[in-house]
């Protein structure tokens, strides 16, 4: 959510800047804006509500020349305080114009310091929250005890703000240095040579450099050409920073033939499997990469809930069948934005599974802190390397996609589900609920996920037909049992935030309590079906269902197993899936879904990298 770059080097920093914005474009995409320090005591600064391409549109108009200079700073923006406007587009400067500054998250006492800032006479510009820290860091430049001192500025507003943010700032007098500040919402530093970069993502500097330090909580660091200085909001350096050598390249971020990145990371699943089960079943057990619990604290475990949001929720959804088979332990899967507002029964005995893709979505962090004040343990499920969600983990199993661009989730949404799986594996094996011997067949069974999704992936062109076929309805309707019920879940949410159609995933069984009034002559319904010898009693009853909905003229799209004949009666259009294990099927009956959904939205004429309103990670509540 918002995607900041900040440069000082040898390059001209216009390039480096807007190719930042166009990697992180995927944080958000309500507006873009640089600010460009010349060296000589100018700050050029452009921002346009919008995409990227207006701001570039712009930029040539006015002619590259006017931001010459090698440091320099952008944003994109997801738009919290104030409208995707011009006006309220990053960067904001102070009344001088010599102050700008960028910030991802939000500055929740802004009220009260827009207010102080009003009362001393500053007019301000926008209806943001975050134009309060540049008036505040050029009125403690101007005057009092940080005077003439832009670093120390910065430090003394930044004690005062509450949130979360990241902010940078720059200072049209200290064109060799740039500051920026974290809390709660990512920062990372690239260390090039003779050349610094800082950003919410890797992305944004992985062309020029693949070491990057990761910084904590609360830390503010200044960079320069040649050196970059990360201290405490009081500027104390005694402080803990994470190096790390980034271990993807530049061909990862790119399209790779794709139109779009969803449908490249769409292809890219079978890889994404493979990687994230690769390295977690050594010598016979499972293990976690990080892992802060000991084997005793894991036997205790006597309660599961696993919080996430959106997509990576509906991946516990499929979690807990596995868990609760695998281990006997009950399992409560939770939106995190619900979690920690009904005061769960939480202790030392519950283990707490978070999940997320980015690692800093607001609502599942605060899960966590919730969980661990109530001292339940967390295991993360994490996407990105260090975030702040493993960070606060006490242990953690990465999914290794690489990184995901398309703002749906896609392959992070299957490597999701394969590491889930992984999970309840490690806590049957800590608990004794399942032999080894048991524990290394279901493994197999995992790890042969890949070749069959990859085999699934070949015969997807009918899929794209029908899904250009129904692009016209109005909505459409998603059904499964079991396992197959969060997918049902899945597949529509993609539908909706992809097409902008009216979609919704129901658990059959629940048809004739209500939603079967829905049901018209025309309506697609796509029915996710169990395995016909995994779940036979399910499949049977599920077929009744397909009956049902049928008798009533509903359009009936049935996903199935390769040789399940008895579906094809009930099937207006058949897709077939690969036969796996019963618990496993969803890492190959979602991928279809995503594929109609991304094709259903191409032929409505939409972005699907970038569906309206949404946001890759959402750092607010
Ligand atoms: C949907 C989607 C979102 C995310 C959700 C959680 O396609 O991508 O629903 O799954 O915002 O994000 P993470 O996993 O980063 O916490």
């Amino acid at each position: 959510m918002c995607g900041i770059v900040g440069y000082v080097g040898h390059r001209r920093a216009l390039d480096v800047v807007v190719e930042a914005l166009r990697r992180m474009e995927y944080r958000g995409y309500d507006s873009a804006g640089i600010a460009i320090l010349d060296g000589k005591g100018g700050l050029a600064v452009e921002r346009k509500a919008g995409r990227l391409v207006n701001l570039e549109a712009e930029l040539a108009e006015i002619g590259e020349e006017h931001f010459a200079g090698t440091a320099g700073m952008g944003h994109t923006r997801w738009a919290t305080h104030g409208r995707p406007t011009d006006r309220n587009a990053h960067p904001h400067r102070d009344a001088t114009g010599k102050v700008a500054v960028v910030h991802n998250g939000i500055i929740e006492n802004f009220a009260p310091l827009r207010e102080e800032l009003e009362k001393s006479g500053v007019e301000l510009a926008s209806d943001t929250d975050t134009e309060v820290a540049v008036h505040l860091v050029a009125r403690a430049y101007a005057e009092g005890p940080t005077a003439g001192n832009f670093v120390d500025s910065a430090r003394s507003v930044l004690r005062r703000l509450q949130g979360a943010f990241t902010l940078v700032f720059a200072h049209a007098d200290h064109p060799g240095t740039i500051v920026a500040a974290r809390r709660s919402t990512p920062l990372v530093v690239g260390v090039g040579d003779g050349e610094m970069f800082i950003a919410s993502d890797v992305a944004a500097f992985i062309e020029f450099t693949r070491e990057a330090v990761e910084l904590g909580q609360d830390q503010v660091v200044v960079i320069t050409n040649n050196s970059y200085e990360v201290t405490d909001f009081d500027g104390n350096t005694d402080v803990a920073t994470r190096p790390f050598t980034i271990d993807w390249d530049l061909a990862a971020a790119e399209k790779g033939g794709h139109d779009y990145f969803m449908l490249k990371e769409i292809e890219e699943q079978p890889a994404a499997v493979a990687d994230t089960l690769r390295g977690h079943f050594v010598d016979g057990c499972i293990v976690l990469d990080e892992q802060r619990l000991s084997d005793q604290e894991l036997r205790d475990i006597d309660k599961v809930f696993v919080v996430a949001c959106g997509s990576s929720y509906h991946s516990g959804l499929v979690a807990k069948y596995a868990i609760e088979h695998w281990t006997r332990l009950p399992v409560e899967v939770e939106l995190a934005s619900e979690f920690r507002y009904r005061d769960p029964v939480l202790d030392r005995s519950t283990l707490v599974v978070a999940i997320s893709q980015s690692g800093e979505t607001a609502d599942t962090l605060e899960a966590v802190r919730h969980a661990k004040d109530q001292k339940a343990r967390v295991l993360a499920v994490c996407n990105t390397n260090g975030a702040q969600i493993p960070r606060e983990a006490d242990a953690v199993l990465y999914t290794r996609t690489g990184p995901e661009i398309g703002v749906a989730s896609t392959k992070a949404f299957l490597a999701q589900m394969a590491a889930n799986y992984l999970v309840g594996l490690a806590l049957a094996q800590a608990r004794g609920t399942k032999y080894p011997d048991e524990v290394a067949r279901e493994y197999q069974d995992l790890a042969a996920m890949p070749e069959k999704i990859a085999e699934l992936l070949t015969g997807m062109e009918p899929v794209r037909a029908l899904a250009r076929e129904l692009s016209a309805s109005p909505a459409v309707l998603f059904l499964g049992r079991h396992v197959g019920y969060p997918v049902a879940l899945e597949g529509a949410l993609k539908l909706k935030e992809l097409a902008y159609m009216h979609a919704e995933g129901f658990a059959a069984g629940e048809l004739k309590h209500g939603p079967i009034a829905l049901i018209e002559d025309g309506l697609p319904v796509i029915v996710v079906m169990p395995s016909p010898k995994g779940r036979a009693v399910l499949h049977s009853k599920l077929l009744s269902n397909i009956r049902e909905i049928q008798a009533r003229g509903a359009v009936t799209v049935v996903i199935a197993e390769e040789g399940d004949e008895t579906v094809r009666p009930f099937a207006d259009h058949l897709v077939e899936i690969p036969s796996s294990a019963s618990l496993l099927q969803p890492l190959l009956s979602t991928v279809p879904l995503q594929v109609f959904a991304a094709e259903v939205a191409q032929a409505r004429g939409y972005d699907v990298d970038k569906p309206r309103n949404l946001a890759k990670s959402v750092t607010v509540e």
